[in-house]
C-alpha cells in the first residue's frame, strides 16, 4: 500500500506563536467559575469601571443615526483629527490626521506596525519583563527578539545605556512600554528621550506602546511623541481600552510618520478594514469630551495599588517593586521555590488557581521565571479576600 506523504497542517508562521498566556489563564478561570468555584480574579488586564456614560450614549446615538456602515480604512477624518488633537493637547505632539490610523484595539495597531516594519532576521529589542504579545507578534513577523534584562531591585528601570549595549547592525526596532505591563515601571523621560534619539540617529524605529500612558503615577506624563526630533522613527501605539475603560469596544490607534501610517493602513485594508463605525463615533466623544473620568480612575488605581502592596507585604518572603503606573503588581515568589515540589512561577500560579481560587498570571508569560502578575483593577474587597487566600496558601507551603 502506498504511504501517504505527511502533510504539514499549519504554516510555520502560526507555529512560531502561542495562545496569549493572559487569555489562556482567563479561559481556565472561566471554566472553574462555570463549575461553581468562587474565584478572585487578578488575571485579566482590564479596568473594573464601567465605560463612562457619555461615551455609551454617543455609541447608542451613533447607531440610531445609522453610523453603521464601512468607513475609510484608517478611520473617519473626525476620529483621526480627535486622536491627534488629544495627543497634542496632552503631550505637545504635532501629528497630522493622516499620520493617525485607528485600529480594532491597540493590539491590532501594534500587530500591524510590527508586520510593516519587521522582516525575517531583523532584531527587535525589548526590555524584560515585556508584555506577553510583543514576543509572539515579533516572531510571527519572522523577527528575532533581543531581550534587555532589567533589575528588579532598581524597580525594573530601563536606561538608554542598557538599550545601547544591545544594538547591532541587524537591529530594526525597539519596543518600549511605559508604564509597563506587567511591572508598572515607568521609563524616566530623560532615558526615553535618549533612546529615541539614539535610535533615530541609526535609522531604528522605536515602537512606543502607550496603552497606559494616562495611568502614570509619577506626576509626569510622558509620550515619545513629544520628542519632535526623533518623530521620523517613532511609532506610537495608543488605545482607549484602559484610558476610558473601553476594553471591549476595541479602539486603538497608531501615530507614525505618514509613510509608515500609510503602510499600516495598507496592511489593515487586507485584514480588518476599518474599526466599527459607531465605535469610531463614540471614540470621538471620548477623546473630545470631558477628561475628568481619567483622573478619577487614576486616583482610585493609586489607592488600590497601595492597598495591594500593603497586603502583599503581609506574606512572608514575597518581595514586590513599587509600580509607578498601569494597574499591575509583579511580586517575586521565588523564595517559595523548592517547597513541596514547587519550582516555578507557572506552578505557583496554577496551584493558586486550582487550590486557592485566585487568578494570577505566571511571570514566564512576561519573560521572567520568579514572578506572578496580579491586576489590581478590581474592588478593595476582592483585593482583601484574594490576598488573604494567598497568605493562607503560601503559609501552608512554607
Ligand atoms: C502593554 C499593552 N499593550 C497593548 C494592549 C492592547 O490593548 P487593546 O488591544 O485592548 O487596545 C494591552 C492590553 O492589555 C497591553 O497591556
Amino acid at each position: 500500500m502506498a504511504t501517504i506523504p505527511s502533510v504539514k497542517q499549519f504554516s510555520d508562521r502560526v507555529g512560531r506563536i502561542e495562545v496569549s498566556a493572559t487569555m489562556a489563564v482567563v479561559a481556565e478561570a472561566a471554566k472553574l467559575k462555570a463549575e461553581g468555584a468562587d474565584m478572585v480574579e487578578f488575571g485579566a488586564g482590564e479596568p473594573h469601571f464601567p465605560t463612562p456614560q457619555h461615551i455609551k450614549d454617543a455609541a447608542i446615538e451613533a447607531i440610531q443615526k445609522n453610523f453603521t456602515k464601512y468607513t475609510p480604512v484608517p478611520g473617519i477624518l473626525e476620529l483621526r483629527s480627535a486622536i491627534v488633537k488629544r495627543h497634542a493637547a496632552d503631550f505637545g505632539s504635532d501629528y497630522k490626521p493622516e499620520e493617525a490610523v485607528a485600529s480594532t484595539g491597540g493590539k491590532l495597531a501594534l500587530f500591524n506596525a510590527i508586520q510593516v516594519l519587521v522582516d525575517h532576521g531583523d532584531e527587535v529589542i525589548m526590555p524584560v519583563p515585556y508584555w506577553v504579545s510583543f514576543k509572539d507578534i515579533v516572531e510571527y513577523a519572522g523577527g528575532k527578539c533581543v531581550y534587555v534584562d532589567t533589575d528588579e531591585a532598581a524597580g525594573f528601570q530601563l536606561t538608554a545605556a542598557m538599550v545601547e549595549r544591545k544594538l547591532t547592525a541587524r537591529t530594526r526596532a525597539i519596543i518600549l512600554n511605559s508604564p509597563n505591563n506587567p511591572s508598572g515601571a515607568v521609563i524616566a523621560p530623560e532615558d526615553f528621550t535618549a533612546i529615541l534619539k539614539l535610535a533615530h540617529q541609526r535609522g531604528i524605529y522605536v515602537i512606543a506602546d502607550e496603552c497606559y500612558v494616562y495611568l502614570n503615577f509619577t506626576g509626569h506624563n510622558f509620550s515619545a511623541g513629544s520628542v519632535a526630533e526623533a518623530r521620523e522613527h517613532t511609532v506610537i501605539i495608543g488605545s482607549l481600552s484602559k484610558t476610558y475603560s473601553m476594553t471591549g469596544w476595541r479602539l486603538g490607534y497608531s501615530l507614525a510618520p505618514v509613510a509608515v501610517a500609510s503602510a499600516i493602513a495598507k496592511l489593515q485594508s487586507q485584514n480588518t478594514s476599518s474599526t466599527a463605525h459607531m465605535i469610531q463615533k463614540a471614540a470621538v466623544v471620548a477623546l473630545n469630551g470631558p477628561q475628568e473620568c481619567i483622573a478619577r480612575m487614576k486616583a482610585e488605581y493609586i489607592q488600590l495599588r497601595d492597598q495591594i502592596l500593603g497586603e502583599l507585604a503581609k506574606i512572608p518572603k514575597i518581595t514586590c517593586a513599587k509600580p509607578e503606573g498601569a494597574f499591575y503588581v509583579y511580586p517575586n515568589v521565588s523564595a517559595y521555590f523548592g517547597r513541596q515540589g514547587v519550582n516555578s512561577a507557572a506552578e505557583i500560579s496554577r496551584r493558586l488557581l486550582h487550590e486557592a481560587h485566585v487568578v494570577t498570571v505566571p511571570g514566564e508569560a512576561f519573560g521572567t521565571r520568579e514572578h506572578i502578575r496580579l491586576s489590581y483593577a478590581t474592588s478593595p474587597g476582592d483585593i482583601k479576600r484574594g490576598l488573604e487566600r494567598m497568605r493562607d496558601w503560601f503559609a501552608k507551603l512554607a
